[in-house]
């Protein structure tokens, strides 16, 4: 047969297929339609929910409500076999086209990826997308998981962890978005847009006030209304509005008495009536504690068993306890929630992970949200032509950087790089070093000059190899996991001793820090240069490398305050459990004693809204570098400012990059409200990420949304606009903010 011959009989047999798979796909939709009506796509998700559930028994209704169980943390269903490995499956109901829910953590990748024989992209920690202060990045972070999350087999993931760095020592500071309402709402909004867009249901959590880890199971969390509602609660607020999120994960805590996941004023009054979410309530794992009051207060569905929303359920439903429309509430919201995010229509297939892909866009956020701290003299960028020797100094900077712990772990491809191949499963508490040597992505931009390592173990043998080479650059680390608090902002592993004598041996020495949140720095005035790298993922050393050596230059911006003392936070000390209210870890069963609901103890956070830097600046304490601060290798000049004050206020201004090198500024808008509204000194009200050439100016103009110039009113239970003077400041951080101007706004 003739090429052209070969190439007509393929074409004809393409075409064959291709129209006969059309027609049986064509056939199977009509099908659908004449029994299953709700799988037109014309109806809206409500429509099709409720048409699903005149068709659903109570049997199939209740399945819906809960998971197949958790070793350890529940029973254990025997239909768990069907669970793609994730923390959660709910089977779906065939003969009715609901596909089962497929949960994965995903706070910063898809967790246990390694154990389940399957790759997963490490993005750069929660905290450090914040960094960003970039929309567009925090879209495409979730997006990426989203696409891993589908290609692994997963329709549900479980990231879009968003609770206020009240307490910077919290264990999960790395898995949220920092301590400004604002901006943690709108970064887990863009990134939950992000993750559903590729048809995978996303959930914001731990609902609420979750604030540190510490007896987590039996805290109740004291708080004054207009507090919660100011901040901890706006930044859910915003989350919740401005993505359509599909979940809401309640917390494992109490709030003001209630467990979160039976509040009926978290639940029902705030997310589901004023809010308006239209999504289910899902419980953090194990953070059910009853039926009827649960079910009341507006929990949609257990996690990861059935104690309260299976038989116990069925019980309350025939006996009356749980009315039949509230039953159907909870199941109509899931199925809704299925249906709006296409898990339905999109069925997901597993497939191959755009590793390369996954690789490129982890490298590139990291380089955003890579802060520059401090940069005296212009230590950096380094020149490599200039350099002779480097002295990279640091545990484990030979072979990788430190990861996040907990549920939102990512497991390395390889396992841990601090063990032999193939040695490093992850395992819960044990901290997981990713393989991204920054030794070898500083030896490959330096190719020059003798690059040498030392672990730091023995300081003074670290500072011997620092004073023979032209510049030291020490990597320094604090690990955080979910399920422990830092007992200290100090650095561990006698860290600060090290580069204190690195720093006294080489006046040229570079840090770069690997944590979640916070540290305290005794050294900082002593070194040259401070970057903050964050948990930097699976190509944090070649991020590191492309900032410390120029290709990148900087732009993020702290999304938390740097304290310069444990002393001076709301509370100088983690308010700890006694013992009676930790469950007994011990026992297998220990799942029943948390679920019948452990003695509370208190904690109140009588600092209110002053979270963050509102704390700082109400109590005049100096702090060590300000939330919102962040150096470039260019500089930029603020002028013109402009407010025209009005219903929603719009504040303009030029922004020139005065230096010779391009640059993004985030330009941070600030307010400080009239004294009637009784507020901390200002607040963050708008920010806008510019991106400039050098000597190029920009006229950037900012609407600000009212809501984030009101106070809540708790006795009209709305927020309000207090009519007065509003003074507006602008500027590169919440501590330089060269332009102010006051309106009045009524
Ligand atoms: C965590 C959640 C997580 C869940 C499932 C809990 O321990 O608090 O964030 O989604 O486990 O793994």
């Amino acid at each position: 047969m003739s090429q052209r011959m070969q190439s007509a009989v393929r074409y004809f047999f393409l075409l064959f297929f291709s129209l006969s798979s059309l027609l049986a796909h064509v056939a199977v939709a009509q099908q659908n339609s004449q029994s299953h009506p709700w799988m037109n796509t014309q109806l809206s998700p409500d429509e099709r929910a409720s048409q699903v559930i005149k068709q659903m028994t109570l049997d199939e209704k209740i399945q819906l409500l809960h998971g197949t169980g958790m070793v350890g943390l529940s029973p254990m269903s025997p239909l768990a076999i069907h669970s793609n490995g994730g923390a959660g499956y709910v089977p779906g109901i065939p003969r009715l086209g609901i596909p089962a829910l497929q949960m994965s953590d995903a706070a910063y990748g898809v967790r246990v990826s390694g154990e389940n024989g399957r790759y997963s992209t490490a993005l750069p920690s929660d905290v450090a997308g914040a960094a960003t202060w970039d929309l567009e990045g925090a879209y495409a972070y979730g997006a990426l998981i989203g696409r891993e999350l589908r290609a692994q087999g997963y329709n549900m993931g479980l990231g879009g962890g968003v609770n206020l760095t009240r307490e910077p020592r919290n264990g999960r500071t790395f898995e949220y978005m920092g301590e400004d309402p604002i901006l943690a709402g709108k970064m887990v909004a863009a990134a939950i847009n992000g993750l559903q867009a590729q048809h995978v249901i996303g959930d914001i959590k731990h609902y609420a006030l979750n604030d540190q880890e510490s007896g987590r199971n039996a805290v109740n969390v004291n708080i004054n209304k207009r507090a919660a509602r100011e901040s901890d609660l706006l930044a859910f607020e915003i989350g919740v509005q401005e993505s359509n999120v599909g979940a809401v994960m309640c917390s494992y805590n109490r709030v003001n008495g209630d467990y979160a996941c039976e509040n009926k004023y978290l639940l029902t009054d705030l997310l589901k009536n004023d809010w308006k979410f239209n999504g289910f309530v899902l419980t953090d794992w194990g953070g059910a504690h009853s039926t009827e009051k649960a079910s009341a207060a507006g929990l949609d569905h257990e996690q990861p068993g059935w104690i309260f929303y299976g038989e116990e359920m069925k019980k309350a439903v025939l006996a009356g306890k749980v009315p039949k429309a509230q039953l159907d509430d909870h199941v109509h919201r899931i199925l809704r929630t299925m249906f709006a995010t296409g898990i339905v229509d999109h069925p997901v297939q597993k497939s191959v992970v755009d590793v390369e892909g996954g690789l490129d866009i982890a490298r590139r956020l990291e380089e955003q949200a890579i802060v520059l701290l401090k940069n005296d003299h212009q230590q950096l960028p380094l020149d490599a032509a200039k350099l002779r020797s480097i002295a990279v100094i640091g545990p484990h900077a030979d072979v990788g950087m430190i990861s996040g712990g907990g549920s939102a772990q990512v497991d390395p491809p390889v396992g841990n790089a601090i063990l032999p191949p193939g040695k490093g499963q992850t395992r819960w508490l044990e901290p997981i070093w990713f393989p991204t040597s920054p030794l070898k992505s500083i030896r490959a931009k330096a190719a020059g000059a003798t690059v040498e390592f030392d672990s730091g173990a023995d300081p003074e043998k670290a500072a011997s190899l620092a004073k023979r080479a032209d510049v030291a650059i020490v990597f320094a680390y604090q690990w955080e996991s979910e399920d422990m608090d830092l007992p200290t902002l100090s650095l561990p592993e006698n860290q600060d001793s090290l580069i204190s004598k690195v720093a006294a041996a080489n006046p040229h020495t570079v840090v770069v820090l690997e944590t979640g949140g916070p540290v305290t720095m005794p050294w900082a005035g002593q070194v040259s240069a401070i970057l903050e790298a964050w948990f930097a993922g699976s190509k944090g050393s070649d991020a590191v490398a492309n900032v410390v050596f120029g290709d990148v230059n900087p732009s993020a911006k702290l999304p938390l305050t740097f304290p310069l003392s444990d002393a001076d936070l709301p509370h100088p000390q983690i308010v700890k459990p006694p013992r009676t209210s930790m469950p007994d870890n011990t026992k297998p069963e220990v799942w029943k004693q948390i679920a019948a609901g452990l003695p509370p103890f208190q904690l109140t956070y009588d600092e209110g809204v002053k979270v963050g830097y509102k704390w700082y600046d109400a109590e005049n304490k100096p702090v060590l570098f300000p939330f919102g601060h962040g150096l470039s290798y260019t500089t930029y000049a603020y002028s013109d400012l402009k407010i025209e004050s009005g219903k929603t206020p719009r504040v303009s201004f030029t922004l020139k990059n005065a230096g010779d090198r391009t640059g993004a500024e985030v330009a941070e808008v600030y307010a400080s409200l009239p004294a009637a509204a009784s507020e901390p000194p200002k607040r963050l009200v708008g920010w806008s990420k510019v991106k400039l050439n050098p000597g190029e100016s920009k006229e950037v103009t900012l609407e600000i949304e009212p809501k984030y110039l009101s106070i809540f009113n708790v006795e009209q239970n709305g927020w309000q606009l207090i009519p007065g003077e509003y003074t507006f400041m602008v500027g590169g951080s919440s501590q330089s903010l060269p332009l102010k101007q006051t309106a009045r706004i009524e």
